[in-house]
């Protein structure tokens, strides 16, 4: 008789996002007439950009022609992608990455979750807490965070680093030494950030004790401040212990045509010169058949002249969305924070509620739907995120619901 993997028997409920919207659909069943408002998950609501529109329909034509026609996708992605965010990302940042560090993707989300798999099974995890909650799933699914104690809400062999109002929801060294740190700047879930001399020390921590991070930049784009970093690898001895994943989904509307990449430097090796690169690219080529030509031109779209000025306004239109929120639920006496490099609004939820308890509340009584803190992790309980990602018509009416309650 077949045996399944009994590591995924142990993840508690199903994931975070299928949980709220299968409690929103059962709830627009009952109130049908009801106009719900979702800034739940993360997802964008504008549409893609004219230049992106415009390469993908000559991109779909040059699939109609024989000569232009293309197949399988190189599996680490096409040269014309992989040079241009070299250039763009990395080059015009004074930051040494070469083309073929560069691993394209369908998204952010698979890299972020199928990374794992090129470190031992005794790897030894740090997450933020709260954290994406794709970070510890796919490590539990690896049969690597032990057992869970459903009473706290932890992982008996998974280092949680809690991100606090105390400290500035900025994780702190941990006391065991992990081998993997899992970091997301600008943060999701909390929108917030450290600056690049805080990540600099987490560079140097990482390199002093052999650890790898894996840095989730996928929120780059929203970064308005100076002194916070784009690119993990404008810190000193990064390219030995840093991998960056980032996302199309967020800077430029992809979630639903879906495109990322990440980052090895071939720098970051074990003592015997294995190097992570390797692994990765190994990886790649034996479970994945590259992204879509299709999607590969237009994200080459975003890199244009008018693609940059487009998806920056995207940007600045949800960046508005997020002050909206921000300073209205600041008037209404909530207490809030992120918002300003990142397109979350992380809130304390009113009257010591818990955080599912808002949930309902919010649904119930504004129809407006949120994320859970207490989803991402114990030190979420207490907090609810809301996302800018929706339209700025729908994101006033909801922020004006809520002031009203
Ligand atoms: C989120 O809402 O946290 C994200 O949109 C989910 C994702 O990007 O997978």
């Amino acid at each position: 008789m077949f045996r399944v993997n009994e590591d995924y028997l142990k993840l508690p409920g199903s994931y975070l996002f299928s949980t709220i919207a299968k409690k929103v659909a059962a709830y627009q069943e009952k109130n049908p007439d009801k106009k719900i408002i979702r800034l739940g998950i993360g997802d964008v609501t504008q549409p893609l950009c004219p230049a992106v529109i415009k390469r993908l329909h000559e991109a779909v034509d040059e699939m109609a022609d024989a000569k232009t026609f293309k197949g399988y996708a190189p599996d680490l992605g096409y040269q014309f992608l992989r040079d241009i965010i070299a250039e763009n990302d990395y080059k015009q940042r004074g930051v040494a990455i070469e083309s073929d560090e560069i691993f394209v993707s369908d998204g952010a989300k698979s890299d972020s979750a199928n990374i794992q798999e090129i470190f031992a099974k005794e790897s030894k995890i740090a997450v933020c807490d709260p954290v994406y909650p794709v970070y510890v799933d796919t490590n539990v699914m690896a049969g690597r965070t032990g057992t869970y104690d459903s009473a706290t809400g932890l992982w008996s062999d998974v280092i949680y680093m809690p991100c606090t109002a105390e400290n500035n929801f900025a994780p702190e060294f941990p006391k065991e030494t992990p081998d993997l740190i899992y970091l997301c700047f600008p943060n999701n879930p909390t929108g917030s950030t450290i600056t690049k001399d805080m990540l600099q020390e987490w560079v140097d921590y990482a390199n002093k004790n052999g650890s790898v991070i894996i840095y989730d930049a996928a929120y780059e784009a929203y970064i308005s401040e100076e002194n916070v970093p784009h690119t993990i690898y404008e810190c000193e001895g990064a390219r030995s212990c840093a991998i960056e994943i980032r996302s199309f989904s967020k800077n430029a509307g992809f979630t639903g045509t879906r495109l990322g990449f990440t980052v090895i430097p071939k720098d970051i090796q074990t003592p015997d010169g294995v190097m992570l690169h390797s692994l990765w690219a190994r990886r790649h080529g034996t479970k994945f058949n590259g992204a879509p030509y299709i999607i590969q031109a237009a994200g080459a779209a975003v890199y244009s002249e008018e693609g940059k000025r487009e998806t920056k306004e995207q940007i600045a239109y949800y960046m508005n969305n997020a002050s909206y929120i921000y300073e209205g639920l600041k008037s209404a006496g909530y207490t809030v924070s992120g918002g300003v490099n990142a397109p979350y609004i992380w809130l304390k939820t009113p009257d010591q509620m818990t955080s599912w308890k808002f949930f309902d509340y919010l649904l119930e009584t504004a129809n407006v739907v949120g994320t859970p803190g207490s989803g991402f992790g114990p030190s979420g309980e207490g907090y609810f995120r809301l996302t800018a990602f929706g339209s700025y018509e729908n994101t006033v009416e909801a922020i004006d619901r809520i002031k009203a309650l």
